[in-house]
């Protein structure tokens, strides 16, 4: 029986954690990964941290926050000794300065486009919100690195079943342009968790196709 199937393993799987560190810029990062990882972004207040904080199984494993902006620097955290999960800060939030959301775009896009290791990037989007031209320039920029991304869906416990519908079929068409680069589409709550177990299978799934 592989791995992957029985929840309970999964589970552990990843609350074996350990965080490596918080830093400033993609260049602060001390060490290359050896193993693959895999990195969540998104609009600031999308759920990021939360939903890393779900696939842990913990309360504080990432810092989250009611007020935008709660994330301001790079968070690598270990799954298992097996795949590196890294929270990034959100971009797109009105109310920071312009150099500022210019500096956190920048440090997003470092990240993505030089660590090497980085074989899959979860794009959220908040689900009442939709897709905004904020994310449409994000995925254009992982698109021109060639990097693989998934999006997933997140609080869909405010919305209705049709209107969740309804997101799930515009992003699956915006994602018409993204042919070589997009892979799943995935929706999430934290509150009851649903949707999580799918994503921790992706990332448990990515973990077993390390090269070492
Ligand atoms: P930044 O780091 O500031 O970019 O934000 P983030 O994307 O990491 O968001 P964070 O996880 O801090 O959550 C932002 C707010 O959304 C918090 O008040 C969370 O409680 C709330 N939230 C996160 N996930 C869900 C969800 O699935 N459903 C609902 N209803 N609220 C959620
Ligand atoms: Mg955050």
């Amino acid at each position: 029986l592989k791995m992957a199937k029985t929840n309970k393993n999964l589970n552990n799987f990843f609350n074996t954690h350990k965080f490596l560190g918080s830093f400033k810029s993609y260049e602060d990062i001390p060490f290359s990964s050896i193993r693959n990882e895999c990195c969540f972004i998104g609009r600031s207040n999308v759920g990021k941290s939360s939903l890393i904080n779900a696939i842990t199984k913990t309360k504080k494993l990432a810092k989250t926050s009611k007020t935008p902006g709660r994330t301001q620097s790079i968070n690598i955290f270990e799954i298992s000794e097996k795949i590196n999960i890294i929270d990034l800060p959100g971009y797109g939030y009105a109310k920071v300065s312009k150099v500022m959301r210019n500096d956190l775009r920048v440090l997003i896009e470092n990240y993505i486009e030089n660590r090497e290791k980085l074989n899959q990037v979860f794009i959220l989007v908040d689900s009442k919100v939709g897709i905004k031209n904020s994310d449409i320039d994000m995925l254009d920029f992982i698109n021109s690195c060639s990097k693989k991304f998934s999006v997933i869906l997140t609080k869909i416990d405010k919305i209705s079943n049709s209107h969740i519908d309804f997101q799930k079929k515009s992003i699956s068409s915006l994602m018409k342009n993204y042919k070589k680069s997009f892979e799943d589409i995935y929706l999430s709550e934290t509150k009851k968790n649903s949707g999580i177990i799918d994503i921790q299978k992706k990332i448990y799934d990515m973990s077993e196709q390390n090269e070492i």
